[in-house]
């Protein structure tokens, strides 16, 4: 399906400098005469999109647990089927600001224990993982005082506050080391310029093979 692309997912919690960062890749990448698609979820196809406005705007409370994961997870199978997989078997490097770790940490950890559904749910449907995820790692009140400073509207998850974001770093460490292969952790505590050159380090290395 994928036979010459390269899939680059950023994880972390909310203002920890993923869009920051995957933008700076792609220009790095492109630079380097790559062609890539940048993209991010929930979202990066037009449905996608559509169903991002749903889990991303109104009450904390709007939708279920269990509900929350099939938008989440129909968003990233239209996002899969009309974007990434035609992108990665043209050859192209795809940026994925976010991918299903996120599912498995914020449906799958944060609002009662369903990380077997997510997994579940990610076998059927999804079905891939990405060749490489860059997880920035950072302390949660740091990047939750970024991510109010950005003015929104889609704030169901930021309002969930700074105990959610806690549990979501030390569950996205343990992610790291369960799927150690395809992880890097790096230091999101760093101005945009050194965090970049670390990212750069380890996504060259990755594509040489
Ligand atoms: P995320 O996508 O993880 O939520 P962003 O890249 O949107 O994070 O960054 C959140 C906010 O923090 C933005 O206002 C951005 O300009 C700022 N920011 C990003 N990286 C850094 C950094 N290394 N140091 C200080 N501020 C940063
Ligand atoms: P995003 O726009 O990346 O927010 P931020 O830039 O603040 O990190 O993602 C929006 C929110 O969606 C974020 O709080 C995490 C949440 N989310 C999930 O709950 N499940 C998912 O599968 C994804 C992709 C995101």
């Amino acid at each position: 399906m994928s036979a010459n692309g390269h899939f680059i997912s950023f994880e972390g919690i909310d203002g920890s400098g993923k869009s920051t960062q995957a933008r700076l890749l792609a220009e790095h990448l492109r630079a380097k005469g790559y062609e890539v698609v940048l993209t991010r979820e929930p979202g990066g196809s037009p449905g996608a999109e559509e169903i991002r406005a749903l889990v991303l705007q109104g009450d904390p409370d709007r939708w279920s647990a269990e509900t929350e994961l099939l938008l989440f997870t129909a968003a990233r199978r239209d996002h899969m089927e009309r974007l990434i997989n035609p992108a990665l078997a043209a050859g192209k490097i795809v940026i994925c600001d976010r991918f299903a770790d996120s599912t498995r940490m914020y449906q799958g950890l944060s609002r009662g224990d369903l990380r077997a559904s997510v997994d579940a749910l990610h076998d059927l449907m999804i079905g891939r993982e990405p060749d490489l995820t860059i997880l920035i790692d950072m302390d949660p009140a740091e990047g939750l005082a970024r991510a109010k400073g950005r003015q929104g509207h889609e704030e169901r998850f930021e309002d969930f506050g700074a105990e959610l974001q806690r549990a979501m770093r030390t569950g996205f460490l343990a992610l790291a080391d369960e799927y150690a292969s395809r992880f890097r952790v790096i230091d999101g505590a760093r101005t945009p310029d050194a965090i970049a050159k670390d990212i750069q380090a380890v996504t060259d290395t990755y594509i040489a093979g």
